[in-house]
């Protein structure tokens, strides 16, 4: 995303250069409750396109390279600090015990430390924000040598935001929040973002000068620029283009609002590399997932978690990939997997559930109404309908008829069964575990296998047929069945 020409004082104009100025310091805030929210998980757990909100601040702030990242917490902070253990575990955490406001929380984040160079202030509920506008913002900040720079955005409804207020001259004078804004005031469009880079020492100086004078009684962060200009700091206000990175999520309206507008970035970013996405609309991508080009995506369709997806492969409709390896030229069809791996070529579906360490090899195949889990199924090896394949390894070339079922569970335990190369297990077979069939073996339809079957051998276990002759015509008399044998006993008795 690219920051509109921004309207600078008071050495105007600014070249935007990369430089890479380091930066000391990153301070998230994310001890608010999120009360609108009305959920028991604290708002920034809250999740879209696979990462929480903090969990799309922190990626986009970790792109930056900072020096130390700070996350002040409050509400739900237990539940927090074990997330951010999960995914974050180099930052650190600060306690506001009783919600100030964000200048309380950024005094908290600053006591008793002696913070030099650049520190960055956001906040945990923004997860459109990319760390390209990040960037922006601070080489801006560095290009001027700005006391403090504000990120900024002309948002088409702007109630609930702080206010950008500019002088004539176009140069920052203070932000107003909503509640503390006059009419006029209320009619700017120009809303702060909650994102602000600061020379470390000038804010230091000027964060304990704050007051509760204000329709919240809390601190506002956002006074902290009033006082700065006042006392002789220059202050830079950056217009970003595209309003929708700085939406930050108060409820569950703008929970599924963001969650539509991450889609679509992230279905835009596929498609301009080279993704097929038939219909953009339904399809949903994590932001951790990452797909080849070349690969086509049908109606309907979920890629989530750390799934990765090869080149050639056609996915859906109605699928959905958790955390699943896709390799070269797979096609699953309305399916559902999860920490599966899917073969080179290996086909998937329709309607297959492949659960946790499924492993299909190359050329594969799991096809109608399959169930598998904990299933190494080797090259060119086939389970084409309705099966269920629980802790089973299949060698390769094998071909597991219709309707067998691995019995893994004997009501206490699970166990393995291992199926040997080129085997056919017949249709309607159960293999009872453990249990070992043997390289090119077969086994009966219907039977119930217990016992090892080896290599080159029949493996039959069911009961021998019989048959009753003439039951029906005695049993069921002047039935269309009995009608239809006896006329066709007829007819073998004319062919005589
Ligand atoms: C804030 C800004 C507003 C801006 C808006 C952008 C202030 C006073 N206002 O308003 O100008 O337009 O963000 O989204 O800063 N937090 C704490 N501790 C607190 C209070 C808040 O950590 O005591 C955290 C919250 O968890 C949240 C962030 O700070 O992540 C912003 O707080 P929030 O109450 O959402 O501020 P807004 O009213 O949205
Ligand atoms: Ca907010």
């Amino acid at each position: 995303m690219k920051l509109a020409e921004p309207k600078l004082e008071p050495n105007a104009p600014v070249r935007l250069t990369h430089m890479s100025a380091n930066l000391e310091t990153v301070v998230v805030l994310a001890a608010g409750e999120g009360t609108r929210m009305k959920s028991t998980t604290p708002k920034v757990l809250h999740e879209v396109a696979g990462r929480t909100l903090v969990g799309h601040v922190l990626s986009a702030v970790n792109s930056l390279k900072p020096k130390h990242v700070r996350v002040v917490v409050g509400a739900g902070r237990e539940a927090v600090e074990a997330h951010l253990a999960q995914v974050a575990p180099s930052v650190t955490t600060i306690f506001q015990e009783r919600r100030g406001g964000t200048g309380h929380a950024t005094q908290l984040a600053l006591a008793g430390k002696d913070i030099s160079g650049t520190i960055l202030i956001l906040a945990g509920d923004t997860p459109m924000l990319t760390g390209d506008s990040l960037q922006q913002l601070l080489n801006l900040h560095h290009a001027g040598g700005f006391t403090a720079s504000v990120l900024t955005a002309e948002h088409p409804e702007p109630t609930g935001y702080g206010r950008i207020v500019r002088s004539d001259d176009g140069s920052l004078l203070r932000i107003v929040e909503e509640r503390d804004a006059d009419d006029f005031e209320k009619g700017i469009y120009e809303v702060n973002s909650g994102v602000y880079a600061f020379d470390a020492k000038a804010l230091s100086g000027a964060i304990g000068k704050l007051s509760t004078d204000n329709s919240q009684g809390e601190l506002y962060l956002t006074d902290v620029i009033e006082i700065l200009r006042n006392e002789g700091g220059s202050i830079a206000a950056a217009l970003i283009e595209d309003f929708v990175e700085i939406l930050g999520v108060n409820d569950r309206v703008q929970l599924a609002e963001s969650a539509a507008l991450l889609r679509d970035r992230i279905n835009e970013g596929f498609m301009r590399a080279g993704v097929t996405i038939v219909d953009p609309t339904t399809t949903w991508i994590d932001a951790t997932a990452e797909i080849a080009s070349d690969v086509t995506i049908f109606p309907g369709t979920a890629i989530l978690g750390s799934s990765k997806i090869a080149t050639g492969a056609i996915i859906g409709p109605r699928t959905t990939l958790e955390s699943c390896t896709v390799l070269a030229g797979a096609k699953i069809v309305e399916s559902n997997c999860i920490n599966a791996t899917i073969g080179k070529d290996a086909q998937v579906g329709p309607y297959s559930y492949l659960r946790k360490d499924t492993v299909l090899g190359t050329g594969a195949k799991a096809g109608a109404f399959v169930e598998m889990k904990n299933a190494k199924v080797g090259d060119g090896s086939k389970v084409p309908h309705l099966s269920y394949v629980g802790d089973a390894t299949i060698g390769e070339g094998t071909n597991i008829g219709a309707a067998t079922i691995f019995v893994n569970y004997d009501g206490v335990e699970k166990h393995h069964t291992t199926v040997g190369d080129h085997v056919r297990i017949g249709s309607d077979s159960m293999l009872v575990a453990p249990v070992s069939i043997g390289d090119g073996a077969y086994t009966a339809a219907g039977s119930v296998i217990t016992e090892d079957v080896p290599p080159g051998a029949m493996g039959v276990a069911r009961g021998k047929q019989r048959n009753v002759l003439g039951w029906v015509m005695r049993k069921r008399s002047g039935t269309k069945s009995a009608i239809a044998a006896e006329a066709s006993e007829k007819r073998d008795e004319k062919k005589g």
